[in-house]
């Protein structure tokens, strides 16, 4: 293990390569990552960063981003099967028939998505910039919202504004219930409970707070609390408790919530992906240029 880290950080000085991590990654990835983050701000640093080489340890969606955004860079995924159930939720010729039906509309795509879905699209959000993104559109502007209804409905319960919301999920927070959530605060009655949007209403509505992953460390950081329970994917509690160490993060049930995709990548394959510099992320140039106009839109927004 000692040999394979040593290894990965000597290919990584030699191809002048970083390698960014999703908070959702298992431990031993996020530790030997460069950065860790949030969709949001792993898509700032793609853009912001000089390095050729950017190893992106999370799952297909967030790699194009970066290739969309870098295009000049070698953005490479170390196993190209990690995939997004939600992203696949939403086609591109399927968004295009109901742009046709809805000539007037904005088109407001979360990031988990396909590029060519981007492609189709007026504007990018995260969940770390959503609500903020569907304001800045003017009031009277009619909305499409595209592809999860869990974080569609939660941007128009917090911004008033009515939106047609696509209908796609993400598979593991969309399976948590409201009772899931009440017997977790029965069961730890004084922790405050954070809840990604992703979520169903009815269990956003019983959330101290709801936000992205990287909202989570500002959330906690500002409680007057301790102790959490965290309804999101369960790699997230491994760098809220390293960050607070001391404190006590709880699951919303054991082994609910895992995303078989972000769980796929190991340190072996980091390294065969540093070796041959490869498998890399190909967007196809016009689908690119129309997509990162898309997320570009996005960057100039800040956060929620
Ligand atoms: P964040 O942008 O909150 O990190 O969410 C990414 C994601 O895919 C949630 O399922």
């Amino acid at each position: 293990m000692h040999n394979l880290i040593n290894s990965i950080n000597r290919l990584k000085k030699e191809r002048q390569a970083i390698i960014l991590a999703h908070n959702y990654e298992p431990p031993e990835i996020q530790d030997i990552a460069d950065i860790t983050g949030d969709s949001l701000g792993l898509s700032v640093d793609a853009a912001r960063l000089d390095n050729p080489v950017i190893v992106f340890c999370g799952v297909r969606f967030m790699a194009e981003s970066a290739a969309i955004l870098a295009p000049e860079k070698k953005v490479i995924l170390p196993r190209l099967e990690c995939g997004c159930g939600l992203a696949d939720m939403a086609d591109a010729n399927a968004l295009r028939k109901m742009r046709q039906e809805k000539p007037r509309a904005v088109v407001v795509t979360y990031v988990n998505s396909s590029a060519e879905v981007k492609a189709e699209s007026d504007i990018c959000c995260t969940s770390g910039n959503a609500v903020n993104v569907i304001r800045s559109i003017p009031d009277d502007q009619e909305i499409i919202f595209v592809p999860d209804r869990n974080l569609g409905a939660y941007v128009q319960e917090q911004t008033g504004r009515r939106m047609t919301l696509w209908d796609g999920a993400c598979p593991i927070h969309d399976a948590i219930q409201a009772a899931d959530i009440l017997k977790a605060k029965k069961a730890h009655p004084k922790a405050l409970l954070i809840v990604h949007p992703e979520c169903r209403p009815e269990v956003t509505k019983h959330a101290d707070g709801v936000c992205s992953t990287g909202g989570m460390f500002d959330f906690v950081e500002k409680a007057k609390t301790k102790e959490f329970i965290v309804a999101t994917e369960e790699g997230m509690i491994y760098p809220l408790r390293n960050a607070h160490p001391d404190w006590i993060f709880h699951t919303v049930s054991e082994n609910a919530m895992i995303c078989p995709d972000m769980k796929l990548i190991s340190l072996q394959d980091i390294h065969k992906a540093l070796e041959n510099l490869e498998p890399i992320i190909r967007v196809e140039k016009e689908t690119a240029d129309r997509a990162r106009l898309a997320l570009e839109r996005m960057l100039a927004i800040p956060r929620n």
